[in-house]
């Protein structure tokens, strides 16, 4: 799907709700309003229109993404929701709170959107057209500020307009979002509370329901950037590997590989950067699982959405800690 040149913001009424999610339903990257911010939405269970997202957004890194979700149920398909994870969302959704819990063993939710976490993170957003839309689709959105990275989070739907024109299919317009600040991102792991972002859900109104939360310290580690320290396969990783040695297995980009009687897996026979990003979690995933002594990683080029990809693989080829 090419994105049309000059994008328009579109009046979000019922025809238009259901033309962006036939464009979800394929694949497409749709903007639409949230009461915070306006997402940048993509089907979340498509590694490919996930990497869409990376790649509009022009993000240097594979942060994790939050799956928007049209209620509990919903919820509870993609995310273990303890006791006090529902009282948090019975208490604070629809509305600005995400919850960051594990993933649920059958989580349909592409792995690049939670950038090979363990955890997913999920919100239900308090806006008519945001749920609307999720509902159409029937499937979680996954949905970061539609900016270009780096820049503000956009408001308004001409402020998605302006910064990702020619890069994205559609912009639903809901009017001007009432809060205006993310989501306060909690995460609810082993009945343990943690604020990771602050937001206009406070501390106090968290603490209410669930006592004394810890402080945003320790948590800094599950921020993005940080995601070493959390998901490398076991097998040592090696880079810009023209061939793999023997016993190790071959993570390969590009029409060219070389004959190699250990695993092997192509990120992209076309050497399309877009598909080998959709393909990189799910595929270091299966690799490892063959046991290699090694993972030898082609080498992959540096530009647009190949960043992220090197950035991603630098992390998985650090030394553990
Ligand atoms: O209000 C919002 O939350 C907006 C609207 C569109 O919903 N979305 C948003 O998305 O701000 P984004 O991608 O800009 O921020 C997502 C935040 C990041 O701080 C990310 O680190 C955190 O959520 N996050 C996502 N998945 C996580 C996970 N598995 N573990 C820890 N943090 C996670
Ligand atoms: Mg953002």
């Amino acid at each position: 799907m090419t994105p049309p040149a000059a994008l328009t913001p579109t009046m979000a009424n019922n025809d238009a709700i259901d033309r962006a999610s036939q464009c979800l339903l394929v694949g497409g990257l749709v903007a639409f309003p949230t009461e915070t911010v306006y997402g940048l939405g993509a089907d979340a269970t498509s590694d490919q229109a996930v990497a869409r997202i990376f790649e509009a957004k022009g993000r240097p890194q594979f942060n994790p993404l939050i799956s928007h979700v049209s209620g509990v149920e919903m919820a509870g398909q993609l995310g273990e929701l303890s006791g006090l994870a529902l009282e948090l969302a019975h208490a604070f959704w629809p509305g600005p709170l995400t919850l960051v819990v594990p993933r649920a063993p059958n989580c349909p939710v592409s792995l690049l959107a939670s950038a090979g976490l363990d955890t997913i993170a999920i919100r239900m957003p308090n806006h008519p057209v945001a749920q609307a839309l999720i509902s159409r689709v029937q499937r979680p959105l996954a949905a970061p500020s539609a900016n270009p990275s780096g820049r503000v989070s956009p408001t308004t739907a001409q402020h998605v307009a302006d910064g990702l024109d020619g890069r994205i299919d559609m912009v639903l317009d809901g009017g001007p979002c009432t809060v205006g600040l993310e989501s306060t991102v909690v995460s609810v792991v082993s009945d343990q509370v943690r604020l990771l972002r602050p937001g206009t859900i406070t501390r106090e109104q968290l603490e209410a329901l669930c006592g004394v939360i810890e402080d945003t310290k320790g948590a800094a580690i599950e921020a993005p950037g940080m995601l070493a320290s959390h998901y490398a396969p076991n097998a040592s990783v090696r880079l810009n590997a023209s061939a793999p040695a023997d016993n190790e297995a071959h993570l390969g980009f590009g029409p060219d590989l070389p004959q190699h009687d250990g695993p092997v897996a192509n990120l992209s026979p076309t050497a399309d950067l877009v598909e080998a990003a959709a393909n990189l979690f799910a595929m270091l995933r299966q690799l490892d699982a063959e046991s290699p002594r090694g993972i030898a990683v082609m080498p992959i080029p540096a530009d647009g959405i190949g960043e992220a990809i090197n950035d991603r693989l630098k992390r998985a080829a650090a030394p553990k800690t």
